[in-house]
């Protein structure tokens, strides 16, 4: 543990900025990690050990509290990690701190690798959820991406993790080797989500990989599929779950609209955390970011460090962003073509704390 700060300062700056708009945190509380998966978003800046100390992490939370925040994810790097040499300690320290703090929703993504005892743990169970990744139900698939036995330890812990009653969500990035349907025609996707009913989880959530002309593109391996695919497998995945198709939710994002939906509902469609200031992503390198496209660059729109939160004056995430005009995603430089791409964290109609408080699907016209 490291020793208390005499103060900690936040910049009006960024006060300003976030203010009654912050909604969410997202806490990467360790970048270090044990696995090594082919398309981690996070892999420039993974194992460079460095953690959140504990007290800095508690006093950013209250900080971000105080502004606005309801909702915390535990997130890295791999969270579980966080502290294990110390038998967990500080993990448990920020778990329980946060909901002391009066977060509303705390919540851990996970790789899975971990000793099941940590399901056990009376502070871990203050989690209002856990969501694990597994990029397909079969185990094959899955290893190829994120390392050998990785699948069948994730799920042992689901499972467990299940039947302790913990609320248990999976997230499954869409790529290459699961975009495609099977022999007899079925999505893959279709049938990892009854994968998913048939293990006890209430939700999961897809990621599809795309190349964007954004630096993460150099850093993701041959992992992304192809627009067309995309676009057919979301509206088929779409029409079920409308048609409620599912026992399990599916929180699935859009990513694409046409030129001509976009006009039709621009304030909808406009969505994006940078611009209302809805979440801040704060990493264990000391920077703030608020836009996920941004990891592994020097953009951010603070940092922070034992004294406090500071605004950034160069490289600032802020900079050049028409912050007052709903827009299509300006942090995805590729042209889709037909079809304009919409932020990554636009998923309609989710059962999801911060969306439903928001009211986004009112918008829509
Ligand atoms: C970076 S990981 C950190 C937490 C934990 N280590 C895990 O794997 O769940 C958070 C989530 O991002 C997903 N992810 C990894 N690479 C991605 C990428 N290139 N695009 C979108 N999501 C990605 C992971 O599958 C995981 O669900
Ligand atoms: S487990 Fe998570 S953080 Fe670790 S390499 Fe995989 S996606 Fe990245």
């Amino acid at each position: 543990m490291t020793s208390k700060p005499k103060e900690f300062t936040v910049d009006p700056k960024f006060e300003d900025y976030f203010r009654e708009r912050i909604k969410q945190v997202f806490l990467y509380i360790t970048d270090n990690c044990n696995l090594t998966c082919t398309q981690c978003l996070y892999k420039p800046w993974l194992r460079r050990n460095g953690e959140i100390p504990e007290y800095t992490a508690l006093l950013l939370l209250e900080k971000l509290k105080e502004l606005g925040a309801i909702k915390l994810s535990l997130i890295g790097g791999e969270p579980t990690l966080y502290g294990a040499s110390n038998g967990h300690k500080p993990l448990l320290a920020v778990i329980k701190g946060a909901k002391d703090l009066g977060y509303e929703y705390v919540r851990l993504d996970t790789n899975g690798q971990f000793s099941p005892e940590l399901l056990e743990r009376v502070e871990f169970k203050m989690l209002d959820e856990i969501t694990f990744s597994i990029d397909s139900h079969f185990n094959t698939i899955n290893d190829a991406l994120r390392g050998e036995t990785s699948f069948s330890m994730a799920l042992e812990n689901i499972k467990k993790a299940v039947s302790l009653g913990y609320k248990v969500d999976v997230t499954c990035c869409v790529h290459r080797e699961n975009v495609g349907r099977s022999r007899d025609g079925e999505f893959l996707i279709e049938s990892m989500i009854r994968f998913a009913e048939k293990i006890g989880v209430k939700r999961i959530n897809f990621h599809p990989l795309f190349r964007m002309d954004i630096p993460r593109d150099e850093w993701v391996g041959e992992t992304d599929i192809s627009l067309e695919l995309w676009l057919e497998l979301y509206e088929e995945i779409r029409k079920r779950t409308d048609a409620g198709r599912y026992k399990v939710q599916v929180r699935i994002p859009r990513r694409f609209v046409t030129r001509e939906e976009f006009n039709e509902s621009q304030e909808y469609y406009g969505y994006c955390p940078v611009k209302f200031g809805e979440r801040v992503l704060v990493h264990s390198n000391g920077l703030i970011q608020i836009c996920a496209l941004r990891i592994g660059t020097p953009w951010a729109v603070a940092r922070f460090d034992a004294r406090g939160i500071f605004w950034k004056h160069e490289t600032n995430e802020l900079e050049g962003f028409d912050l007052r005009t709903p827009t299509p995603c300006t942090n995805q430089k590729r042209n889709f073509g037909e079809v304009i791409p919409l932020c990554i964290s636009f998923k309609p109609k989710q059962n999801e704390i911060i969306w439903q408080k928001l009211g986004w699907e009112r918008l829509r016209k």
